[in-house]
C-alpha cells in the first residue's frame, strides 16, 4: 500500500492524525493529512474550553471545521476530550463540589449530543491519574468532587451517545512496570467487573527521554485487552523519531487483535506541540522522514 491509512486498513485498523483547524488552510499540511491518514482527532478544538467557553453556551465552530474536513475527506473521527483537569474554561476552573459535578455532566451531554452517532471513539476522561509511584488519582477540581467522578462521566456518556466507543485516555501508562499503568489497569478491571460502561483505553504514547518507549508496551496492550476493552495508540510522537521505535509501536498494536489503530499527534515536526523534539513522521517541508517508511513497512 502507498499510504499509512490504506496500509492500516488492510488489517481493519486505522492510522490517524491530530488536526488543528487553523492549519487546514496550509496546502502542504492539508495535502499530507488528506492523503496519508484515515482517522482524525481534533488537536484542541473539541476540548472543554473550546466547546463550552461560557457555561451553557456551546460553540462548535472550530470543532466542526475539523469534523467536516475529516468527513469530507473520508476519515473517521475520534472525539477528544470531555472531562479533563486541563484546558478548562475559566468558569469551570472556579467551580467545585456538586456545581462542578453537574457542569461536567452537562458538558458531556452538550458535546456528545451535538456529535451523536458521528464519533467512533470518545476520550471521555483524560489524564485522571498522578505521575510517579503513588498509583493515586491526580488531584484536580474534578477529583475533589468525589472519587466516583470518572464512572459518572462514563455512565453519562453512554446514555448521551450509545453508538460511540467510550475510552479512558492517559500518558505514562505504556510501560507495564509503571505504577500509573497498574493503577489505570486496576480501575478498568474494577469498571468491567461492576458494569461501568467503558469500551477502550487510549495510550497517548508521548515517548521521550524522560518517558521512553519500552518493548513491554505490547504486554500492556495485551493485558488491558484481556480485561475486555479495546486499546488504541492515541497521541503518538517520539523524541527524535527513531525509525525502529516507530516500527516497534506499530508492531505492538498489530500484535494485539483488540488494538484499533494508531494516531500520531500532528503532521510535520513544525506542527508538533513538541516541535523541538522533531517527533513526527514528516519534515517541515512535507517530505517523508525515515520513520515514515518504517511505519509504512511495518503496517
Ligand atoms: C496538546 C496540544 O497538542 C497543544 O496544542 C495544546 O497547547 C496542549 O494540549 N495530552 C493530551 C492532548 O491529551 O490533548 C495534549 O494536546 C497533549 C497531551
Amino acid at each position: 500500500e502507498s499510504t499509512l491509512g490504506a496500509a492500516a486498513a488492510q488489517s481493519g485498523r486505522y492510522f490517524g492524525v491530530a488536526v488543528a483547524a487553523n492549519r487546514l488552510s496550509d496546502s502542504t499540511y492539508a495535502t499530507i493529512a488528506a492523503r496519508e491518514f484515515n482517522s482524525v482527532t481534533a488537536e484542541n478544538e473539541m476540548k472543554i474550553d473550546a466547546t463550552e467557553p461560557q457555561r451553557g453556551q456551546f460553540s462548535f465552530t472550530a470543532a466542526d471545521r475539523v469534523y467536516n474536513w475529516a468527513v469530507q475527506n473520508g476519515k473517521k473521527v475520534r472525539g477528544h476530550t470531555l472531562a479533563w483537569h486541563s484546558q478548562q474554561p475559566g468558569w469551570m476552573q472556579s467551580l467545585n463540589g456538586s456545581a462542578l459535578r453537574q457542569a461536567m455532566i452537562d458538558h458531556i451531554n452538550g458535546v456528545m449530543s451535538h456529535y451523536k452517532g458521528k464519533i467512533t471513539q470518545w476520550d471521555v476522561v483524560n489524564e485522571a491519574f498522578a505521575d510517579g509511584s503513588s498509583g493515586a488519582r491526580r488531584d484536580s477540581n474534578l477529583q475533589r468532587t468525589g472519587n466516583d467522578w470518572i464512572e459518572v462521566a462514563f455512565r453519562t456518556a453512554r446514555a448521551a451517545d450509545p453508538s460511540a466507543k467510550l475510552c479512558y485516555n492517559d500518558y505514562n501508562v505504556e510501560d507495564w512496570t509503571w505504577a500509573k499503568t497498574q493503577a489505570v489497569y486496576a480501575m478498568v478491571r474494577d469498571f468491567k467487573q461492576r458494569g461501568v460502561p467503558i469500551d477502550c483505553v487510549g495510550f497517548q504514547s508521548h515517548f521521550n527521554s524522560g518517558s521512553p518507549y519500552n518493548s513491554n508496551f505490547r504486554t500492556t496492550l495485551q493485558n488491558f485487552a484481556a480485561l475486555g476493552v479495546d486499546v488504541a495508540v492515541t497521541e503518538l510522537d517520539i523524541q527524535g523519531a527513531p525509525a525502529s521505535t516507530y516500527a516497534g509501536v506499530v508492531n505492538d498494536c498489530l500484535a494485539v487483535s483488540r488494538c484499533l489503530g494508531v494516531t500520531v499527534w500532528g503532521v510535520r515536526d513544525s506542527d508538533s506541540w513538541r516541535s523541538e523534539q522533531t517527533p513526527l513522521l514528516f519534515n517541515n517541508d512535507g517530505s517523508k522522514k525515515p520513520a515514515y517508511t518504517a511505519v509504512l513497512n511495518a503496517l
